[in-house]
């Protein structure tokens, strides 16, 4: 099959369910190929062999600063298929002889979202550093608590996902630094596909598409324009079941459509939709994706991303001095989504600090635990968390 002519939502699931030959999408085959400022690697140990495992271990093998040391999934033959595939020495079907088995350092977690509190917890108490996919805990507490154990024990915990890595972002960041868009008012971000149908914890308690796709927005938007002090939200699932490959029908638990506005503070105020009810008429391949996700207008300019924050295209700025859109940032460099887990071995082992914080990650998971809130209290709810902004200087 041509990957460019599937979506990038069939590619991954049809990886995992078909234990098929990986082909990689273009973007994804790329990842850090810069030299190793130190000869260290970092020693990585994945646990969750699923879906999105089939591009994270082809940037990881690539990574000059990490070596695959172990592979674990609960579905053991997942793990033995990966191990094999990416030379993977060691596999394991249970985190708990992971943990007793060959010495790593970093654990990446790639399990179901709502396994991730646990684990990272666990692997953390363990003096394993932690990159772990979306989201980092449950709750804002539980991530606290989280962060603050990864502080005792002299380790470091990021979550996913990497949006602010780019230089899309970068420039939006600097241009709203800049005043470009003078007093800046509004911005909007949509994201959205027709669900996964490859794994039911999408749609269980804890799930939905607002920790799944929603963040990807919200970490940009907040990554823009500082961290929210309140937020409204209205959710609802449109589509109440579900048939799931191997598992069949299923009841939808968790939001599947969310709307949340987000107050910045100084009047600037955000909306970012979300939704697994969405039909793309460009798939959800993003190369694919040409429209403005993302949006911010200001009294003197007017500031959209061109395709998907987690594949940005460049970005189009109108001024009052050029009123018509120009595109600038068209170059990814070498920025790809799946990169987080190379960034934090390429930190480990090189001391270089990322953009992405567990603060802005932990921040991002109250906006979406106070959407739940809001949702069901019909009311506004006020933030407490905050994180280092601006995010790039
Ligand atoms: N698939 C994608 O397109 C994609 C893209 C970006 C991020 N993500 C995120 O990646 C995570 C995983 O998603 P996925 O699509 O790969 O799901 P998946 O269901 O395909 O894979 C999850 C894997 O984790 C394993 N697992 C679950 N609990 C475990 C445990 N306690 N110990 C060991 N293994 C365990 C499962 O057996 C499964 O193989 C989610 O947080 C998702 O939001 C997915």
């Amino acid at each position: 099959m041509n990957p460019a002519a599937i979506d990038r939502r069939s590619f991954l699931g049809q990886g995992v369910a078909a234990g098929a030959a990986l082909t990689l999408l273009p973007s994804a085959a790329s990842s850090l190929h810069a030299e190793p400022a130190a000869d260290k690697r970092v020693r990585v140990g994945v646990i969750g062999c699923g879906s999105v495992s089939n591009v994270y271990l082809p940037a990881l093998s690539k990574c000059p600063h990490a070596e695959l040391v172990s592979a674990c999934d609960i579905i053991p033959e997942r793990a033995e298929r990966q191990a094999g595939k990416f030379n993977i020495p060691n596999r394991f079907p249970h985190i708990d002889k992971m943990l007793a088995g060959a010495s790593f350092d970093l654990l990446v977690d790639l399990t179901d979202m709502q396994e991730h509190e646990r684990l990272n917890k666990q692997a953390v108490e363990a003096g394993k550093h932690v990159w772990s996919e979306k989201p980092i805990a449950n709750s804002l507490a539980a991530g606290q608590a989280i962060l603050e154990l990864a502080k005792v024990k002299g380790v470091r915990i990021w979550g996913a996902p990497t949006v602010v890595n780019s230089p899309q972002f970068a420039f939006m960041a600097r241009t709203l630094a800049a005043g470009a868009l003078g007093r800046v008012a509004a911005a909007h971000a949509d994201y959205g596909h027709t669900g996964p149908d490859w794994s039911s914890f999408f749609y269980e308690k804890g799930g939905g598409s607002m920790p799944d796709l929603g963040v990807y927005n919200l970490t940009t938007l907040t990554g823009l324009l500082g961290p929210a002090r309140g937020v409204v939200a209205m959710t609802s699932v449109v589509t109440q079941s579900r048939l799931i490959r191997g598992k069949g029908k299923i009841r939808v638990e968790a939001e599947d459509n969310a709307m949340v506005l987000l107050d910045h503070g100084n009047g600037v105020l955000s909306h970012v939709q979300c939704g697994f009810n969405y039909f793309n008429p460009h798939g959800h391949e993003g190369s694919q994706e040409q429209r403005h996700t993302v949006t911010i207008a200001g009294t003197a300019g007017s500031m959209a991303l061109v395709g998907y924050d987690w594949e940005p295209q460049g970005v189009d700025l109108a001024t009052e001095q050029r009123p018509a859109y120009v595109r600038h940032a068209t170059d990814r460099g070498n920025y790809v989504w799946q990169q987080g887990a190379c960034l934090a071995a390429e930190c480990l082992a090189t001391g270089k600090e990322m953009l992405i914080t567990p603060e802005h990650a932990l921040h991002v998971l109250e906006v979406i635990c106070a959407a739940r809130q809001s949702q069901e209290t019909a009311r506004r709810v006020q933030l407490r968390s905050t994180f280092k902004w601006p995010v790039v200087s």
